[in-house]
């Protein structure tokens, strides 16, 4: 299959009016201009105002539940909605039930991504039960290991997480973090608040860690601005990095408060100081990447009050176009974009040849119309969680088509490509 995109190309060297030829899912030639290679399949977007061509955008934090909880979401309505956002490789945490903790696990789901999943996956592993969990296949099939910092394992069984964390060093897999000290949390009559201080402990605790053992250390979902800063901290002393989701820059407590359950996440959303010190973070570098946290639930499970509501809700579709919204009304450039949600991404979770246009490079692209306004609206995701805090709102930006491997498997918010097209990106070559 050889495919050509032309149009305003987004490379290393800058933007270029040219066209890029796809051949056996990688890609060949980059060049200016308009040759006329003969192809099969041609997406062209010159000449046309607004449309840029940007490597392929990776989520390095989603749900794609599936297994017991694909009344959810699974590996197929999940990508799907990746491919909608223009999305190309997203990386599933292992809080799935069962948990992704067990070598048995990992092969069960990656059999499951490879059979069902429309674009390319990663798989993170979970903080084993038993050191005999830490097999060979971890290596070959996770990209990292997640550790849920709130769950009471992780302050009951610090030996099996110290065991874990050195394994990761030992092997130079990453170590994701979900940093947050229960025991800063803050129970009210409002429900838990999870307070900025519990993200500083958290951090403190992990950096330290990261710092004994050598391990590679991202923390996700950074939430506050005594977060960042501690972060920033930190890293003076440990290579580590960070992301956070839109939702912490663009929403505060007090939309929490309107929404209630609906715009409940994990941690919290805190206020407008702190989204305002993460968006200036995630401009000037201080913040390296932005993931959705994609987190599906069925609209009852996010209903009631705020104790009983469960936290998170679907990001892969409002991610890219709330992002270049910012761009728009000029606080971020479309460069912190790609950096921040292409480029980024790529290197934190080691995926070669991914996060760039150029030749030699994965065929992965995502082709946006930077003036196509919307309104968002849940009820046309393609993922099964029909819901977000951000229904309602007008922005300006979007993905048009979805390039993975040279395979266009979303065209006009079409979804054209095939089911079980997606591989493990830890399998690039
Ligand atoms: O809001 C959240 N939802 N935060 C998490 O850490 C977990 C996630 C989920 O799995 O629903
Ligand atoms: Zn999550």
């Amino acid at each position: 299959m050889r495919l050509v995109v032309k149009g305003k190309l987004f490379t290393a060297r800058g933007l270029i009016d040219g066209s890029i030829l796809v051949e056996e899912g990688r890609i060949k030639k980059v060049v200016k201009g308009d040759p006329r290679w003969p192809v099969d399949e041609i997406l062209d977007y010159g000449g046309r105002r607004g449309n840029v061509i940007l490597p392929g955008l990776v989520d390095a934090h989603v749900h794609m539940r599936d297994l017991d909880l694909s009344y959810k979401e699974d590996f197929y309505t999940g990508t799907r909605s990746a491919a909608a956002g223009g999305f190309t490789i997203v990386a599933d945490m292992p809080n799935t039930r069962p948990r992704t903790n067990t070598p048995r696990a990992l092969k069960e789901k990656e059999n499951l991504a490879r059979n069902k999943a429309l674009v390319d996956y990663c798989l993170y592993y979970g903080v084993p039960s038993e050191r005999e969990h830490l097999t060979e296949d971890v290596q070959k099939l996770a990209v990292g290991i997640k550790v849920y910092m709130q769950d009471e394992f992780y302050s009951e069984r610090r030996s099996l997480v110290e065991n874990t964390l050195g394994y990761a060093a030992e092997k130079k897999l990453l170590v994701v973090s979900h940093a947050e000290d229960p025991a800063f949390f803050v129970h009210g009559p409002a429900g838990t608040l999870r307070t900025a201080e519990a993200e500083v402990s958290a951090i403190k605790d992990i950096s330290g860690r990261a710092k004994d053992l050598n391990f590679r250390l991202h923390i996700t979902h950074l939430s506050s601005k005594a977060g960042l800063e501690e972060l920033l901290k930190q890293k003076r002393g440990v290579n580590l990095t960070v992301d956070t989701c839109p939702h912490y820059l663009l929403l505060s407590a007090e939309d929490v408060r309107m929404q209630r359950g609906i715009a409940k996440a994990h941690p919290s959303i805190k206020g407008r100081v702190d989204a305002k010190a993460l968006l200036i973070a995630a401009r000037n570098g201080g913040i390296d990447a932005i993931t959705s946290d994609h987190a599906p639930h069925t609209v009852e499970e996010k209903s009631g009050d705020m104790e009983g509501a469960l936290g998170g809700f679907p990001g892969l579709e409002t991610t890219l176009p709330l992002l270049l919204t910012l761009v728009n009304k000029g606080i971020l450039e479309l460069g912190d974009v790609v950096r921040l949600c292409s480029t980024n991404p790529s290197k934190i979770l080691g995926i070669r040849n991914a996060g760039e246009i150029g030749e030699g490079k994965m065929g992965n692209l995502t082709i946006v119309d930077l003036h196509r306004k919307f309104k968002i609206e849940p009820q046309k995701f393609e993922s099964k969680a029909k819901f977000s805090p951000f229904a309602g709102r007008e922005v300006e930006g979007k993905a048009v088509a979805t390039v993975v491997r040279g395979i266009p498997v979303m065209v006009d918010g079409e979804i054209v490509g095939p089911r079980g097209w997606g591989m493990n990106a830890k399998t690039y070559g």
